[in-house]
Parts: C-alpha cells; structure tokens; sequence
C-alpha cells in the first residue's frame, strides 16, 4: 500500500524530517523560500499531513486544494494566525503548534534585545566600526540600566512568564502585568510581580515586553496613544507578532523621542519593514529569530513531526490549538 503523502512546506531541521521519512512520503518543497499561494496548493495536492511555517497562508483554498485525505497541518511555530482554523475545524482536519519547546529561546532573545536596545549595543558597534571612537568620553553613548526597573508585560503565556522571572531573578527588576485580567499567583508569591490595568502597564512601565498572539482584538494593540501615554525613557520590546504593534506610529514615535527605544523581532508588513525604521538608531531590528536556536528548531521539528505521526497513526496530536 502507498504510504500517506506528508507536505513539508520549507526544509526544516533534519531531526523532524527523518522521523517523518521512517513511516511516510515526504514531498518536500524545492524552492528554499516563502511558497505562493498557487505552488502551495499544488505541493499540498493529496496530503494527508501538511507540515507549514508561519510563512503560509493555510486559508480554505489550500485546504480544498489538499483534499478530504488530509487529517493534519501542524504549524512549525507556536503561533497560528497563518492558519484559518475555523476552516480546518470544518474539515476535521487537526491543527497543531509547537508551544514550549521554544519557549527559552523568545524569551532569551527577549532579553537580548532589552539589552541592547537599553545599552544601545548596535549604535555603539557602528560607531566604532566606523572609527568614530577617539577615546573614552563622560557622556558617550549612555543608556539605562535595568536594576529596579519597571517591566511590563503584555500577554503571561510560556514566554512572558520566563521573561519575567529572568528580568525579576536575573536583573533585580519589579514586573508588572496584564494578562485578560489574569493573575498569576504563584509567579505573583516567586518574584513579587503584580498583576494592572493595560493603562498602568503603558504608563508605569520603564520597558513595555509583548507576549501575546495575533487576534482580531490585538491588532494595532499598541498604537498612537499608546506611545502617547509611555514614559519618555520607556523601551518598547517585540518578539510576538508584528501587526500587534502600528509600525508607522512606532516609527513616529521614536522619531520624536516620544519613547526612548525599542527592539523589535517581528514587523507588520514583513518581510517589508517600515522605511523610516530603518532610519533611526533608536531601534534593534532582529529579522524574527526569535526563535532561532539550534535546540529549538530541532526540538520544533521533531514535536511537528510527532504531532503528523500521532493523528496520522489514529491517535491523539501532542500540542494541539484549541
Ligand atoms: C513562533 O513560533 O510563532 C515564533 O514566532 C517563531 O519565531
């Protein structure tokens, strides 16, 4: 009997394709880039797994391009809003994510970014790159440090919970939150975080971290008066989606010093970015590699593979979305 035919948009680590190689046919794109919709549709033709990226576009035309055999898209990503799940759900086909195995990774490269946006490490690296360092100055280059200040997080899934311990643990600095209205007690009894209104997150917050998913409701969730209501010192840090963020106001905003800085991973147009971002020294661009760590892209291949394995093997998929 054939073996069922699994769709891999991109090549991914090795780790994951060799378990899926064990037990199906592997029709792996050739083009090492972001597939149009057209050449999407026709790699996934017969599927009865498509393993996707946050790159693609899983809407109702390329599950129907797929057809009825196909049983599960498993995302290499823990965000899903590439994906129309109320068309999956409609077909019974099963969506999956890579929720935890990357969770160390954001938030480290959260932290990285903190950092350098705080220390204006690029800015200083360019400036003497460019042989601008004529010797030691009072005044050159001063940033801010993070001992006993205010983070505010956006969103306490996995990442912001482990942004917070470290920025709590590892720097000495007060976290507050928001999360739905959530509280996190047991984090709250750890590291003496405290649990506000989104309005005492934006203006009491030295560093502003958001950790939540792309939905309707968070799009453009920081915008015009959002700056307007920062502090003037406040560092705007990025690793979840870019449209959660209105890049043109964002721009605007550290043009005018509105804020004093910001590191940012992921863009609302990417992979275009903003022009006038480009511009400014105020802003660490990071080209959304958050994730991007040897273990957590193994550890992602692997658990999208088993998540195909599983539900194409009758049984439950390990990390589903709800
Ligand atoms: C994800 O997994 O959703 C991240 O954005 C990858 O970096």
């Amino acid at each position: 009997m054939d073996k069922p035919i699994v769709a891999v948009t991109r090549k991914i680590p090795e780790a994951g394709l060799k378990l899926l190689a064990d037990k199906f046919e592997i029709r792996l794109s050739k083009q090492d880039r972001v597939l149009k919709q057209e050449e999407l549709k026709k790699l996934v033709k017969g599927a009865a797994g498509i393993l996707a990226l946050l790159t693609d576009k899983i809407d109702d035309s390329v599950l129907d391009a797929a057809g009825k055999q196909l049983k599960i898209v498993a995302n290499y990503a823990v965000g899903f809003d590439n994906i129309d799940l109320a068309a999956a759900k409609k077909r019974k086909i099963a969506v999956t994510n890579t929720p935890g195995v990357l969770t160390e990774a954001v938030a480290e490269h959260t932290v990285a970014l903190l950092m350098a946006a705080a220390r204006r490490i690029v800015e200083s690296d360019k400036f003497t790159r460019a042989g601008r360092y004529e010797g030691w100055e009072p005044e050159l280059l001063l940033g801010y440090e993070l001992q006993g200040k205010t983070l505010g997080i956006m969103g306490l899934g996995r990442i912001g919970s482990r942004v917070a311990e470290i920025a709590a643990k590892g720097f000495g600095m007060k976290v507050i939150y928001y999360d739905n209205g959530n509280r996190n007690k047991d984090m709250d009894t750890a590291i003496g975080s405290e649990a506000v209104s989104v309005r005492k997150v934006l203006t009491a917050a030295d560093v502003i971290s958001i950790h939540v998913p792309l939905l309707p409701s968070t799009k453009h969730l920081i915008g015009k008066r959002e700056f307007e209501s920062m502090k003037k010192t406040a560092i705007l840090i990025n690793t979840s989606r870019g449209p959660v963020i209105d890049e043109k106001a964002l721009a605007y905003a550290l043009s005018k010093k509105i804020i004093a800085g910001a590191g940012i991973d992921v863009f609302e147009f990417e992979p275009q970015i903003t022009r006038e971002l480009l511009k400014l020294d105020n802003i660490v661009m990071t080209p959304h590699t958050a994730s991007a760590t040897i273990e957590a892209r193994n550890a992602m291949a692997e658990l999208a593979a088993k998540n195909i394995i599983n539900v194409l093997e009758g049984r439950s998929p390990l990390t589903p979305v709800k």
